[in-house]
């Protein structure tokens, strides 16, 4: 087949949610339906379970599983749809902003009793920074919740996006007794034991049709009717475009652990969800039908057997094909690789393939080479854009505690930033060196690694930062800008790509020193 065929095949997407709102479970009904699952229950979650935050053997089950959940394909109606793994605990947000960078698309899971958590707020805010078409599913309508119109509101509000819902609930809870499907003009009716089955649609183009009150009862027909009216009301039109630039968000309503409102979901998102799509780098857009291949690694993964201590990075394909044994350009490094067992991810196997297209995910074998954000080619220079470090949230000094394993301290931090479990910065007064993270968890995971995979062992000793600027001045040589490295030299560190980082102390400082020196900007993020 041919390379335009094979990628406007591609779906790419993530599934983004608060913990608990049911993405695993929503995974795991994708799947089915894809015919790459025989059961229910064979798709592991992922999260990490409650009160177990300091037991490392929670913390290796969460790294295996992360493995096998990373990318799930699965071909369904002549599609073949990649969903990539977005952790939802927030001490892993990190890794699921840099995942959000090779998906086309994304999915909002949200349980219609808790409405808009925090976690989703943040991941939303990431996704229409980049103009990501979003599909909103609001899950769990077997039980009560909040109301239809009420929660479209809260998305609206609290996330900033703007809705037209595609389905409508009837009913909910104890009365939920189906769903409308605005998009294909139908009637889904929920019974207890569509658990398994895949449920069968009654056509229903015309509302006023009577038959209406016979199906689901009169009062309900006529409260859905109303609500249909003020649903067209109210809200705009579908329209592709609009979804597709992220300026518009389609809502579908359902019940994952029934299996519920799923198929109508997978089916609109078959017709509407983008294809892979072009991609910048520094030099040029890149688009996916190019011939020559191109890709980034988005995420890399240390093999949990200390044995061997090789690791896979996930590239995604922006363009062209991979091929195995092919030599590829690794820009970073000048210098050609040749991979002959890349594997490829089916439902929850991993196997290794001849030959991959753009849109999909490759896992490649390294030993070291990679790095987050590395770009690959069949020989151009070129440098894929848009995987920013944020600024951590905590920090602290990391000490050696064991002087005669320094070597192998300095590689074991070395590779765990590479693969970004957290940030290193070193301070430009004295070559401290200290590690930034999203969340409390990730120390404790950094500690054990050193320990189990590298021999070394470190103390922790806190720095009392509040935010991580990187710093861009307007002229290198003003005198301001001189000044500026002088007053503030105490906390002024380089970080692994060797840009200049004021750690500041609290929020006031950054304040000041805004004003004390307005030719030295300060941003939050490492790409500006
Ligand atoms: P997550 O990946 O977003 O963290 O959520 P997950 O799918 O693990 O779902 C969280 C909990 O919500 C699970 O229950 C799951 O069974 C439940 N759930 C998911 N979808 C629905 C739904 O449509 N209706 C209802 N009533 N519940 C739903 P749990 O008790 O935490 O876990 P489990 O022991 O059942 O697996």
């Amino acid at each position: 087949m041919s390379l335009v065929k094979e990628i406007a095949k591609r779906r790419t997407f993530g599934i983004i949610s608060h913990p608990d709102a049911g993405k695993t479970t929503l995974t795991e009904k994708l799947l089915l339906f894809g015919g790459a699952i025989q059961e229910a229950g064979a798709v592991k979650s992922n999260k990490i379970k409650k009160g177990a935050t300091s037991d490392f053997m929670e913390i290796e089950r969460q790294r295996g599983i992360s493995v096998a959940t990373s990318v799930l394909a699965f071909n369904y109606r002549d599609r073949k749809i990649n969903i990539l793994d977005t952790p939802g605990h927030k001490d892993f947000a990190e890794d699921t902003f840099r995942t959000l960078t090779a998906v086309d698309s994304v999915i909002v899971v949200i349980d219609v009793a808790k409405g808009v958590e925090e976690q989703t707020e943040k991941l939303v805010q990431v996704c229409r920074m980049r103009n990501i078409p979003m599909i909103v599913f609001i899950n769990k309508l077997d039980r009560e919740g909040k109301d239809a119109f009420d929660l479209l509101d809260e998305v609206e509000q609290k996330l900033g996006l703007k809705v037209t819902p595609l389905s409508f609930p009837i009913g909910m809870g104890f009365d939920f007794q189906g769903i409308y499907n605005i998009w294909e003009k139908n009637i889904n009716l929920f019974s207890g034991d569509s658990k398994k089955n895949i449920e069968e649609t009654i056509a229903f183009d015309d509302l006023d049709n009577p038959q209406l009150g016979e199906i689901i009862g009169s009062e309900a027909a006529d409260e859905l009717r109303e609500n249909l009216e003020l649903v067209y009301e109210v809200y705009p039109d579908f329209d592709k475009e609009a979804y597709t630039k992220g300026e518009l968000q389609p809502v579908f309503f359902g019940s994952a652990l029934n299996n519920f409102g799923v198929r109508e979901l997978l089916d609109c998102f078959i017709d509407i969800a983008p294809s892979p799509l072009p991609k910048k780098a520094e030099e040029r857009e890149v688009v996916p039908t190019e011939e020559g291949f191109t890709g980034f690694v988005f995420k890399i993964h240390a093999n949990m057997d200390p044995k061997h201590r090789d690791r896979l990075a996930f590239v995604k394909i922006v363009s062209g094909t991979f091929e195995r044994n092919t030599p590829y350009l690794h820009v970073r490094h000048n210098k050609k690789l040749k991979f002959s067992s890349p594997n490829a991810f089916f439902a929850e196997k991993k196997e290794i393939v001849d030959i991959s297209y753009a849109g999909d995910i490759v896992g490649l074998h390294d030993t070291g080479n990679f790095k987050i954000g590395d770009t690959l080619t069949q020989g151009e220079e070129l440098h894929f854009k848009g995987i920013p470090s944020f600024s951590p949230e905590h920090f602290r000094y990391i000490n050696n505690a064991d002087p005669m394993k320094s070597k192998q301290l300095e590689k074991g931090i070395n590779q765990l930033m590479d693969e970004g479990v957290a940030q290193l910065f070193t301070l430009e007064l004295n070559g401290r060196k200290v590690i930034g993270t999203v969340g409390a968890l990730q120390y404790e995971v950094i500690q054990y690694r050193l320990e189990h995979e590298y021999g070394a062992k470190c103390t922790y000793e806190n720095f009392p930062v509040h935010k991580a600027c990187w710093v861009e001045p307007e002229d290198e040589k003003s005198e301001e800008f001189e000044e500026f490295k002088r007053v503030k030299q105490k906390f002024l560190a380089k970080d692994k790509q060797g840009q200049l980082v004021f750690l500041a102390d609290s929020a006031f400082s950054i304040q000041m020193t805004q004003q004390k020196y307005p030719n030295v900007k300060l941003h939050f993020v490492s790409e500006y």
